[in-house]
């Protein structure tokens, strides 16, 4: 059994005519979960997918569902990406003015919370939402785009959440997003899961060998 961290292949960097495919593929290469990327076009000055995608990739792949919603008022979607067989969803905690509502909303219906935050955002302002999630999300890029360098500075971020949960007794778990790669992925080690769009998709080799790598990476330095 490999301890090392968690992957979720994020869909933004794969081959959308073939997202079955695609996510069949990643599933075959050892990937622990599927992260799909949800912009709106007003939270991120980008447009992707919505809840008729997660509800097509449902009867595809076991695997979680770990959607990331980048798009204002996530409260008027949750149900949407519910019932459309999420598995994580995460808000990001400057979306809306309800937060806390939304993430018992989220729990309510059967979904894990998860919260997150943009760089530029004190990681305190998720202080008062720990106790309500399931995941904490650390974003190392600013969040709109795959293939972003990763923002070193976040990582004391994971510092600080790790030593909240454990205060709290929680064991939600601290997923990364953002610039992942085999080097980057060695300062993270107190994470627990790693998203990767590039690094996977766009490996030079086979998806299996790049994420059995990104999990090795917990163990070296
Ligand atoms: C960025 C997204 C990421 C993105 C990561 O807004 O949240 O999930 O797909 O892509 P890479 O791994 O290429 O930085
Ligand atoms: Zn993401």
């Amino acid at each position: 059994m490999n301890d090392g961290f968690l992957i979720a292949p994020s869909i933004l960097s794969a081959d959308f005519a073939n997202l079955q495919r695609e996510v069949e593929a990643v599933e075959k290469a050892g990937a622990d979960w599927i992260h799909v990327d949800v912009m709106d076009g007003h939270f991120v000055p980008n447009l992707t997918i919505g809840a008729p995608v997660v509800k097509c990739l449902r009867p595809v792949t076991p695997l979680p569902l770990d959607v990331h919603l980048m798009i204002e008022e996530p409260e008027r979607y949750i149900e949407d990406f519910a019932r459309a067989g999420s598995d994580y969803l995460t808000i990001h905690v400057e979306s809306t003015n309800q937060v806390e509502s939304t993430l018992r909303g989220i729990r309510d219906l059967g979904v894990k919370p998860g919260i997150t935050l943009r760089p530029s955002t004190e990681v305190e302002a998720l202080e008062a939402f720990l106790p309500l999630v399931d995941l904490v999300l650390i974003m190392t890029v600013n969040p709109g785009f795959g293939g972003q360098k990763f923002m070193a500075d976040q990582v004391k971020k994971i510092t600080w959440v790790r030593n909240k949960l454990t205060e709290l007794g929680s064991s939600a778990l601290i997923e990364v997003d953002g610039g992942v790669t085999e080097e980057t992925a060695k300062e993270l080690r107190q994470a627990d899961v790693l998203v990767a769009g590039s690094f996977v998709f766009g490996a030079s080799g086979s998806y299996g060998s790049a994420i059995e790598k990104l999990k090795q990476a917990k163990f070296e330095n």
